[in-house]
């Protein structure tokens, strides 16, 4: 890939940019309908711009070559309560207002899902989520680690937010890739699938042998909304895939409506959280 620019690494101020533009396609259901922005008119939107760049790079050959570098996890080892401290070194540059720094985020999830009385292994899954995000710090742009994943290796949906951008993908003219299924079949299983490269699959990667099989569900599927809100792409899961899905709306909520006005305050939960990663996941996290 050609050298990007700082613009093309990073069109958003903030990681969170992209969670406040998810929220407003799909508002909390009592407090009103969908914000339709009129991007089109706006040709410097940061939200349009990120877009279009995550659509025009995100190729089945971009998600090989970043499972090849990033799943040798070669780039640190650490313990999983530094690495959430390590995580909340992403410097956020948007309004301080209204923004909450990474773990913020992570506790009002996590507490939320606590305060619902589930299993601990669910809060803790809130709590680690987005830990992936640690992408960004290791250099990837933006949008190679935020952003609605979605299939490659087959027809991009027009489900997906801005799937006029779709139009640059390599990917959109090349025969192998350009048709319903793809290099898929009929109902494979989303196993046999290769998501667009971010912060969920590389989570995924990270927890899969100490989480139950539900949590895998919602770190791997949470940012795949074209599957879980519009169901674009039902011709690829498997009957399993569709049963788990379950727990993935289960978590959705959870992590676009869970931003309290009352900050919880970490030091006095941080024993409580250091438990839970003690009893379901080993020392280090090694990315
Ligand atoms: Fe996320
Ligand atoms: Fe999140």
């Amino acid at each position: 890939m050609k050298n990007l620019s700082e613009k093309e690494k990073s069109p958003l101020a903030s990681l969170e940019e992209w969670e406040d533009d998810v929220l407003a396609r799909y508002p909390e259901p009592e407090k009103g309908k969908a914000e339709f922005r009129s991007y089109d008119k706006e040709t410097d939107n940061p939200i349009r711009e990120f877009y279009r760049l995550n659509h025009t790079y995100q190729t089945y050959d971009n998600v090989l070559a970043k499972k090849a570098r990033f799943l040798k996890f070669e780039q640190m080892e650490m313990p999983w309560w530094a690495a959430m401290e390590y995580l909340n070194t992403l410097v956020d540059d948007s309004d301080p207002d209204t923004s909450l720094d990474q773990l913020q985020h992570l506790l009002q999830t996590a507490e939320a899902i606590r305060a619902d009385g589930h299993p601990d292994w669910f809060v803790l899954t809130g709590f680690i989520h987005d830990l992936g995000k640690v992408l960004c710090l290791f250099g990837e742009p933006q949008w190679n680690v935020v952003g609605d994943s979605f299939p490659v290796g087959c027809q991009f949906s027009d489900k997906i937010v801005f799937p006029e951008f779709f139009e640059a993908n390599p990917d959109s003219t090349d025969p192998r890739f350009n048709t319903k299924l793809g290099v898929y079949s009929e109902n494979c299983g989303l196993d046999q699938v290769h998501m667009s490269w971010g912060h969920d699959e590389y989570m995924y990667h990270l927890t899969k042998d100490y989480l139950p099989e539900e949590a895998l569900y919602m770190i791997r599927y949470h940012s795949f909304y074209s599957q879980h809100r519009e169901h674009a792409y039902d011709h690829l899961l498997n009957a399993h895939d569709h049963e788990m899905f379950k727990w993935v709306d289960k978590f959705n909520p959870y992590d676009l409506y869970s931003k309290s006005p009352k900050a919880p305050v970490l030091s006095e939960l941080k024993p409580y959280y250091e438990d839970l990663i003690a009893k379901y996941l080993p020392e280090t996290v090694k990315f």
